[in-house]
């Protein structure tokens, strides 16, 4: 199986896509809504949080696990991948959604500036401007750190008339640093839900990154290049959703933003 990480709903968003393009895997989700939102907690903490979802990925029977969440890409994926992978599961494997991303976007930038819309941890794990940075040091990152849109998403209120307003002041405050900026990283995967939001505020010559297609596309080439990864991950069609909050609120979102109706599995970290 190939497992999905996210602190809640945002990573339906890549998964919806994986699915689009690669029908035939077998997918398990897990979205730890009971302690959304990551993206205001400290680093170490969303390593515990992340490191416990993984595990539990990882004996459901998953055999690879891509963070679809930026906040723990940014703040565990490392160490998942330098300490934990190797005492625990040494033949197991985790992504994330950094890397892809800053790939691309480097790639559509002209004026060499970047924006980039995420939550309070990714900001200031500098992970973006490094990775970026990395790949061409004449780019320059700028980055917003957007902490109400995660809670608001959660709790389902897209149509609220406040979130235009709180958008239209975190993007305001983004080009306020830059009018150069001509590619906007929407950093954080529950972005995309309320993208037509966020794009009525961007102007219109900037090109807004879509980071589920290209997590998708990337992902499949990852295991084109991998058959000794992909022969083990079945391909019986089987999809599975947990979550840690077993709720009204969770089985909606769950069916609202992924499109079918959804019954999660509870599951305790
Ligand atoms: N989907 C997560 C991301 O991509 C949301 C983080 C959070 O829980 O704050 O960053």
């Amino acid at each position: 199986m190939l497992g999905f990480f996210d602190s809640g709903l945002g990573g339906l968003t890549i998964l919806k896509e994986v699915i689009r393009l690669m029908p035939d895997y077998s997918y398990i989700y897990l979205g730890d809504n009971a302690r959304t939102p990551y993206g205001s907690h400290s680093q170490d903490i969303i390593y515990k949080f992340t490191s416990q979802g993984v595990a539990r990925l990882f004996d459901e029977g998953a055999k690879l696990v891509v963070l679809v969440c930026n906040t723990s890409s940014a703040a565990a994926l490392r160490r998942l991948q330098m300490e934990f992978l190797p005492e625990h599961y040494p033949d197991k494997k985790v992504l994330g959604v950094i890397i892809p991303t800053a790939e691309e976007t480097v790639k559509m930038t002209n004026s060499k500036e970047i924006g980039i819309l995420a939550t309070e941890a990714t900001v200031h794990s500098f992970v973006y401007p490094r990775e970026i940075t990395k790949l061409d040091g004449e780019i320059k990152v700028h980055q917003q750190a957007c902490p109400l849109l995660v809670p608001i998403i959660e709790a389902g209120e897209l149509e609220w008339e406040g979130l235009d307003l709180i958008v239209k002041k975190y993007v305001g405050q983004l080009f306020e640093r830059s009018s150069a900026i001509d590619v906007l990283i929407l950093g954080c995967t529950h972005y995309e839900l309320i993208s037509d939001v966020i794009k009525k505020h961007v102007p219109d010559s900037v090109k807004i990154f879509n980071q589920a297609r290209v997590i998708a596309e990337k992902l499949e080439n990852y295991l084109e290049c991998h058959p000794e990864i992909s022969e083990q991950l079945g391909k019986d069609g089987k999809r599975d959703f947990l979550s840690t909050e077993d709720s009204w609120r969770v089985k909606d979102l769950f069916r609202k933003f992924y499109g079918e109706k959804i019954n999660p599995r509870k599951v305790s970290l």
